[in-house]
């Protein structure tokens, strides 16, 4: 078999079949123009008549994308292949894909027609797009669940008027790993017993394989196909698609990179997989951004969670070796960031690596005392821990007598109704200027009070020339436990103009108070940070060395 494996992605045509997607032409030539910088071989940009805009696609992308091969779907009959024709002749290399169901279901309720029409349509279809068109695709639609023997003849007659590629759609997610092996290879042996041994080799004739996930087996199935000899995989970005969704290429392409090993020493031969692995990631979420549809958390390779951290243990090894934990540098498909994530179950470890990232520099008993604030004051309050929480625990240690603002009282009034706004006054202590109070306006009691206080100490939200711009990054409250008298918890990240970001967490049982204090502490840290944040930067924090 030939060692390339031709990667044709249908994002563009399968992928926007998913219920509620639908993509402009400008999205469609950017995700386009992605899909070949990634290195795909052959992309599926459209079904052309199935509507103005999908031709109008097909056409675009032909004329704009350049170095890949553009197809367009056409079914089996001379209008749907003359409209292919028309939308991709301005390719640099188009490709006609054309397809009939050879399933006896589908033969049945669908087309009505008997197995020896189904292949005369194929036939006929195949030598009319190779009348416009050298390279033609012909796809036997409900492959999986079709008689194999009938299905090795329409693969064989259509090889012999001069397809290229002959693809073996798994339509309904329906096979197995297994069986879908079993099912390729008797194909392949098919192919060998009638003499093209040599175009197989060669690649001038390729089988191809289309999974769908309605079993949760399209990328497992994929794989076993290419064991099995076949040398295109179809797929989509994020696994989008029909139903279940297709094939997720970005899984196949990196199970197939990362154990490469085991192919070839299956195959027999070496693989050539010549794909820009550190674009996954961007297109992924490019995709995300234009179809709406999110990748779950725990997704592989392109999931949030595909490289996080989280247990102190996975954490620890991480931090020491990486591969302990990790199949795949998460850089190798374009993730960038810390893969080390502060959650409930992190420990020292973790906590040192993310400090020391940041530049600080500590003896033991100091992370041991961040450690054991961690654990007491954040860990279980917080769902989600970013870093500034932990570094505003070492702040604290070091510089909490300096802090400048403190809350002497506050007053807020919530308005229902009627074109009053709600409005909050707060008296302020600051150590250096003295008692400050201040009055806000605001969307709701709490967006007064934080515009009080911004107000009272010289920040605005706003940029403007007379205050110091303030940013609010992050902002939530939840309730400790249940009831009306609940203690509520407020987490706050904010951001100064040089980019400085601190946290601050209050609590209280009154949520605007609790709001309040966390705001206080995360300017009082921001204060210190920006004013002696180097020179804390500068030496081994340690509590002898603490004035
Ligand atoms: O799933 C399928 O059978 C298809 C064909 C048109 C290739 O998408
Ligand atoms: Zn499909």
């Amino acid at each position: 078999m030939n060692s390339k494996i031709v990667f044709f992605d249908t994002t563009l045509r399968d992928g926007e079949q998913s219920p509620g997607v639908s993509l402009n032409l400008t999205q469609k030539v950017e995700i386009g123009k992605a899909l070949a910088d990634l290195g795909i071989d052959v992309i599926e940009a459209g079904f052309p008549i199935t509507s103005p805009g999908d031709f109008e696609a097909v056409k675009t992308l032909a004329k704009e994308v350049k170095g890949v091969t553009i197809a367009a779907l056409a079914r089996a009959n001379p209008k749907d292949i003359e409209v292919a024709w028309e939308a991709l002749k301005f390719a640099e290399s188009p490709r006609i894909h054309t397809f009939i169901a050879t399933s006896d279901i589908h033969l049945k309720y669908k087309l009505k027609k008997s197995r020896s029409e189904v292949l005369e349509l194929a036939k006929s279809a195949v030598k009319y797009a190779l009348s416009f068109c050298s390279d033609v695709e012909f796809s036997a639609e409900d492959a999986t669940r079709s008689d194999w023997e009938y299905l090795g003849e329409v693969i064989l007659e259509v090889v012999k008027i001069g397809a290229k590629t002959v693809n073996i759609p798994d339509t309904v997610g329906y096979t197995v790993p297994m069986e879908y092996y079993k099912l390729i290879k008797f194909l392949v042996e098919k192919l060998l017993l009638a003499g093209y041994e040599e175009v197989l080799k060669k690649g001038d004739l390729r089988i191809s394989v289309h999974c769908h996930n309605d079993l949760g087996l399209a990328v497992a199935n994929s794989l076993s196909a290419i064991l099995a000899g076949a040398t295109q995989v179809e797929g989509t970005l994020n696994g989008i698609g029909e139903r279940a969704g297709n094939a997720a290429l970005e899984e196949v392409i990196m199970a197939l990179k990362t154990r490469k090993d085991f192919f070839e020493k299956n195959l027999g031969y070496p693989l050539e997989i010549n794909i820009n692995t550190q674009k996954i990631v961007p297109l992924s979420q490019l995709v995300v951004k234009y179809t709406g549809m999110f990748v779950q958390p725990n997704k592989a390779i392109v999931g949030a969670n595909a490289f996080a951290h989280e247990s102190g243990i996975h954490q620890h090894g991480v931090i020491c070796e990486r591969s302990t934990y990790e199949i795949i540098n998460p850089e190798e498909v374009g993730w960038t960031g810390s893969a080390i994530i502060l959650g409930k179950h992190s420990g020292r470890h973790a906590i040192n690596f993310k400090l020391k990232s940041k530049g600080w520099k500590f003896d033991d008993e100091v992370l041991n005392h961040i450690f054991e604030r961690f654990r007491t004051e954040i860990k279980d309050i917080l769902k989600k821990i970013d870093d500034e929480y932990v570094e505003g625990i070492l702040i604290d240690l070091f510089s909490e007598k300096e802090y400048r603002y403190s809350l002497i009282s506050s007053q807020v009034i919530s308005v229902y109704s009627g074109s009053l706004k709600p409005i909050a006054q707060v008296e302020i202590e600051d150590k250096k200027l003295g008692k400050k109070v201040s009055v806000g306006l605001g969307v709701g009691p709490i967006d007064a009070a934080y515009k009080a206080v911004a107000k009272a100490l010289g920040y605005s939200f706003e940029k403007n020339d007379k205050e110091k711009f303030l940013k609010l990054i992050d902002f939530h409250i939840s309730a400790l436990t249940g009831g009306t008298s609940a203690e509520g918890v407020c987490g706050v990240i904010i951001e100064n103009e040089k980019g400085l970001r601190t946290a601050g967490l209050g609590k209280d049982g009154d949520i605007v108070i609790a709001s309040l204090k966390a705001f206080l502490k995360a300017l009082n840290r921001l204060e210190i940070l920006e004013e002696k944040g180097k020179e804390l930067k500068s030496q081994v924090l340690s509590f002898k060395s603490r004035s």
